[in-house]
């Protein structure tokens, strides 16, 4: 028997929507779109705002849209309609299903209100550690979606890990094609909507810090140092290369992002050396896993910094 009844309501569908475009995405390009079925919901990459030069293969917009999936299934959750799903390897990259109706957990809540306040921090950290618990429940937070997430507790693994951040930025900065598409998605950018403007872009880096952060335009500041010696930093991964797994990342890193800002954690992220295949392998080793890394974090206490814009939520929805 086929059946032409939508499984949500349109409003239950643009309400989930609304909360999944929160998410992060490289360079806040939104490579998404959200396609109400008979069955359930389809989350697709939209091959169009895929970034040519830094992601040729599609690794970030694929963990983009997975933490786009992972907003979806907590607004729906939150609703008490909880959502199976299943990742895929082409355009649908995940297709949920309704499960049977739940009421949320109390930890479905506070990562649920946290949606829209998490962001992204580019300004200094403060020199203080993270409190005890809090690595161990980012740690808990990867594995509940099936990922690894490594805290790097050595000094010398810091400094070591810091160095392949900056080597994998300045070889991505050699090429003309690399910095006029991150121009494009700042500078030349609709910040109403899309990518990253000087609000948000953080001050400019400079060559005294530690973890070099991605140059996005920003302007000088007057000091020139982060305040975090020892900066909390963790390498994020799962258990295989493959395209489902960048999708399968994406969700495990708006579950770790969503803690941490329920622990009252800032959150940074550096993806360059993921980008430049012979730093990712480096990293690879220095982790000791078998499987590509696939996002570096960094953790702390900051002030709140501005926020990137979205697109309206209507332009985001397959008719
Ligand atoms: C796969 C991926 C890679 C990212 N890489 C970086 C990065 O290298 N440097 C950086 O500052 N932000 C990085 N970001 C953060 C995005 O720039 C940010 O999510 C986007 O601008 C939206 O802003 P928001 O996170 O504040 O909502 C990355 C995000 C994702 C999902």
């Amino acid at each position: 028997m086929t059946t032409t009844m939508k499984t949500w309501s349109p409003e239950a569908f643009a309400a989930a929507v609304a909360a999944a475009v929160w998410a992060p995405s490289i360079h806040n390009s939104q490579p998404w779109r959200f396609r109400h079925t008979d069955d359930g919901v389809d989350v697709l990459l939209d091959e169009g705002r895929r970034l040519p030069v830094c992601d040729p293969d599609g690794r970030m917009a694929r963990i983009s849209c997975g933490a786009a999936a992972f907003n979806l299934r907590l607004a729906l959750a939150a609703t008490g309609a909880p959502a199976g799903y299943r990742i895929g390897t082409g355009p649908v990259v995940v297709h949920l299903t309704p499960g049977p109706p739940c009421p949320p957990t109390p930890m479905q809540r506070r990562l649920h209100w946290q949606i829209r306040r998490r962001h992204t921090n580019r300004g200094p950290f403060a020199d203080s550690a993270v409190s005890a618990g809090g690595p161990v429940n980012l740690v808990e937070a990867a594995r509940r979606e099936g990922a690894w997430l490594d805290f790097v507790t050595d000094d010398a693994a810091v400094v070591a890990l810091a160095e392949l951040i900056r080597s994998a930025d300045e070889r991505l900065r050699a090429d003309p094609a690399y910095t006029a598409e991150l121009r494009a998605w700042t500078s030349g950018a609709n910040h109403d909507i899309e990518g990253i403007g000087p609000h948000a872009a953080g001050p400019a880096p400079h060559p005294a810090e530690l973890l070099t952060r991605r140059d996005f335009g920003g302007a000088g500041r007057e000091t020139t140092r982060d305040l975090a010696r020892r900066p909390e930093v963790a390498v994020l991964g799962v258990l295989g290369d493959a395209a489902d797994d960048a999708v399968r990342t994406g969700m495990a890193l708006q579950c770790v992002l969503l803690t941490a800002a329920d622990l009252g954690l800032a959150t940074a992220m550096f993806s360059q050396p993921i980008e430049v295949p012979a730093c990712r392998e480096k990293l690879r080793r220095s982790v000791g896993r078998i499987h590509d890394p696939q996002l570096v974090l960094r953790f702390g206490y900051a002030p709140t910094t501005c926020y990137t814009n979205r697109r309206p939520v209507a332009d985001v929805m397959e008719p």
